[in-house]
């Protein structure tokens, strides 16, 4: 290799041109031809280093420029005023990745979980029969419920809770199930079900199914080989010996009443049944019913269905020593004991075991809940009245997972006594006695039950329905709610419900008339004939979906407004809740975020008379009150003093306003909250605050 020593530049053989070559100290690569080659191998060796470090710094004298060769760059970029900053850029980028890495982290384990699709929306409850007729033969079916989805896009609800349409003789309209693995043609086809699951999932809507595990229908194919007494089924359902005209095999009463216990002449026993005697209860001490029971989970899950209301569950197990239960009054003669009131249920209902039970079916729904965005919601009916620490007990543990929660019925009593105090009564039955970070859940009707309109009376709906959608957690809306459906009057020879047969008073006919659509021929339930499988309620011309949607001041109007606050306003779907102040009349509370200045304060007047109600001692409220919606219109938009907030009887005020001091620091014995969360306005995140 040749060289040419030039004042600027040096010229590296053919290979690059490096303008910018100096050979400041004569240092260059000229001197290089100077060193002698014959000293000793010691020698060569340190001078070989010594070539190297001096061609080294030779290169990194040259200034940088386009192109140049990979060995002169490393040598070049090794400089000091290079390599430092490198180095520092690399330390940095290292720790900043490390610190973003850990503030994710710590972001997600400080975080609040995600409200899940059962928390989010409200459910809402359709009676299958009475929902939308698609067929014309006078009773509701799948492809009718499908043709209605639009409602649920109207009310922003996504989660549905469908009755049983299982096939069944129809002796308790759907819960006396012949085959838990197909649909009844009354309803439809196994068809049909899949178009209107894969239809509902498409529009981001859920389906939840009722599942009804205490009992089959006497049809039921398991009930047949029971009586027959082959091998396999013979202890799939309660029986024990009896006469046939003899005496009951014990006191124990039906739900629909009498003795629960009905002679079978093919086997010749006594079985049992907790409610109608076309209704025989299973034998949950059976592994093989578990197991069953089990595979159906399993069946609908497949299927994609999200979640099972659990039907009647308290009475899966019984006292395998069948013991006479004890009376309610002693001294009533045997024979008068029918009904359930009548006797303490304590060998019928609420077995040990029972939980095993449902937690069993809770683990084969987890299952299933693993896959992404699938989760697999469970609902549990029980009816517990004063006992509510049974309830309670439906939530599971913190170890054990069972419903995600029990069916919560208080604020069905509210018509016993309509007043302020009354309803935070019942509501403090929930909040005060739910496991600590549970999520609550409120019930105004139901299948079962007279509805509220009709026993608390017109007045109050809007206020229910505010109530229902202000407190904190799930609410829950039977078909007809949203409009303000009333029950109908039915007479005895149209009573269509065998609980109503055995009753006349215990008849859930009145709760079930057709869902009232349009002003139209039968309310646009049924278009096709002048079928319906009861009557219509008469006010059907004015109280129905369509005139609704038009009025902005109406019940349905309202519930829907209600609703999309709640899932937009963090404080309403899940912020803290502070009792703020009951009497005869008015029930108050707030619903507030820490750390979020935006908060809501509800006032409701549940009581007979008109009041005035003074708030000035609460000096977390600001002196004057904004009503951002009022169940009476015209009332929208009024500001009160804090001292004088005015409500007529039945009227509830949704007042938004801002503060910095949050209510529930002051008072943590008047608040509730099933996680506590704060958040951060700044960067818009929610994060557990303790
Ligand atoms: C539940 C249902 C009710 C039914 C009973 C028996 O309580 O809500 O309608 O009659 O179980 O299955
Ligand atoms: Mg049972």
């Amino acid at each position: 290799m040749s060289y040419r020593k030039d004042s600027d530049s040096v010229e590296l053989g053919e290979c690059t041109r490096n303008p910018g070559y100096k050979d400041a100290d004569g240092d260059g690569p000229a001197a290089r031809d100077n060193i002698s080659v014959s000293d000793s191998e010691e020698k060569r060796d340190s001078i070989g280093v010594k070539r190297l470090s001096d061609a080294r710094d030779e290169y990194t004298q040259i200034k940088p420029y386009a192109g140049m060769p990979k060995e002169v760059l490393v040598l070049y970029s090794s400089k000091a005023r290079y390599r430092v900053p490198r180095e520092i850029l690399f330390w940095l980028t290292v720790c900043c990745t490390l610190a973003l890495v850990a503030v994710t982290i710590a972001v997600i384990a400080l975080s609040p979980k995600c409200l899940s699709w059962w928390q989010a929306s409200p459910v809402y409850q359709i009676y299958p029969r009475s929902f939308k007729d698609s067929d014309g033969d006078g009773v509701g079916d799948l492809k009718g419920i499908k043709e209605k989805l639009d409602h649920f896009e109207y009310l922003n609800i996504k989660s549905i809770w469908i009755s049983p349409f299982y096939r069944s003789p129809m002796k308790d309209f759907g819960y006396d199930v012949e085959d838990f693995r197909d649909i009844d043609p009354l309803f439809g086809t196994m068809k049909d079900f899949e178009e209107l699951l894969a239809t509902m999932h498409s529009k981001g809507l859920r389906l939840i199914m009722d599942f009804i595990p205490n009992h089959t229908s006497d049809r039921h194919r398991w009930f047949n080989l029971s009586r027959t007494r082959d091998p396999h089924y013979e202890d799939y359902y309660v029986w024990t010996d009896c006469k046939p005209d003899g005496p009951k095999p014990n006191n124990w009463v039906s739900i629909f009443g009498n003795s629960s216990w009905t002679y079978d002449e093919v086997r010749g026993q006594c079985y049992l049944h907790q409610f109608l005697k076309e209704q025989p209860d299973l034998n949950f001490r059976n592994p093989d019913v578990i197991n069953e029971m089990i595979d159906i989970i399993h069946f609908w899950l497949d299927k994609g269905v999200d979640g099972f209301r659990m039907d009647a569950v308290k009475h899966m197990l019984e006292a395998p020593h069948m013991r006479d239960e004890p009376q309610v009054d002693p001294n009533k003669p045997p024979e008068l004991v029918t009904t359930e009131w009548d006797l303490h249920s304590d060998y019928t209902t609420s077995q040990v075991g029972l939980h095993d039970i449902l937690r069993e079916f809770r683990a084969q729904m987890d299952i299933y809940s693993q896959e992404p965005g699938r989760y697999r919601f469970m609902v549990i009916e029980s009816y517990d009245y004063e006992e509510v620490y049974k309830t309670m007990m439906y939530y599971g543990t913190k170890l054990e997972k069972e419903g995600d929660f029990p069916f919560n019925f208080y604020l069905l009593d509210l018509p016993q006594n309509t007043s302020g105090a009354w309803a935070k009564h019942l509501v403090h039955l929930w909040m005060g006695n739910m496991p600590k970070g549970k999520w609550p859940n409120w019930v105004v009707g139901n299948h079962d039950r007279t509805r509220i309109s009709s026993s608390a009376g017109q007045l109050y709906v809007r206020a229910i329905n505010m109530l229902l959608l202000t407190l904190p957690g799930t609410a829950t809306t039977y078909y007809g709610e949203e409009i303000g459906m009333e029950n109908i009057n039915v007479t005895a020879s149209q009573i269509q419900d065998p609980a109503g047969k055995y009753n006349t008073s215990a008849s859930r006919d009145p709760q079930r008339s057709p869902l009232q659509w349009n002003a139209n021929m039968n309310a646009g339930f049924n278009d096709k004939t002048n079928l319906t499988w009861l009557p219509l309620h008469p006010d059907y011309e004015t109280v129905n979906v369509e005139a609704q949607m038009k009025d902005d001041g109406s019940v349905l109007a309202q519930y829907r407004f209600l609703n999309t606050l709640r899932q937009s306003e963090l404080p309403l779907n899940r912020g803290w809740f502070c009792y703020v102040h009951t009497d005869a009349n008015v029930f108050s509370y707030i619903r507030e975020l820490d750390g979020l200045k935006r908060a809501f304060l509800i006032v409701v007047n549940f009581g007979k008379e008109s009041v005035v109600t003074d708030l000035s001692s609460v000096r977390e409220l600001p002196d004057e009150l904004k009503v951002l919606m009022s169940t009476n219109k015209v009332n929208d938009g009024k500001v009160f003093p804090k001292s004088r907030i005015q409500t007529e009887v039945g009227e509830g005020l949704v007042i938004q306003y801002s503060t910095n001091t949050r209510f529930n620091p002051n008072h943590p014995e008047e608040c509730y909250i099933s996680e506590k969360a704060c958040y951060l306005e700044t960067i818009g995140i929610l994060y557990k605050c303790q």
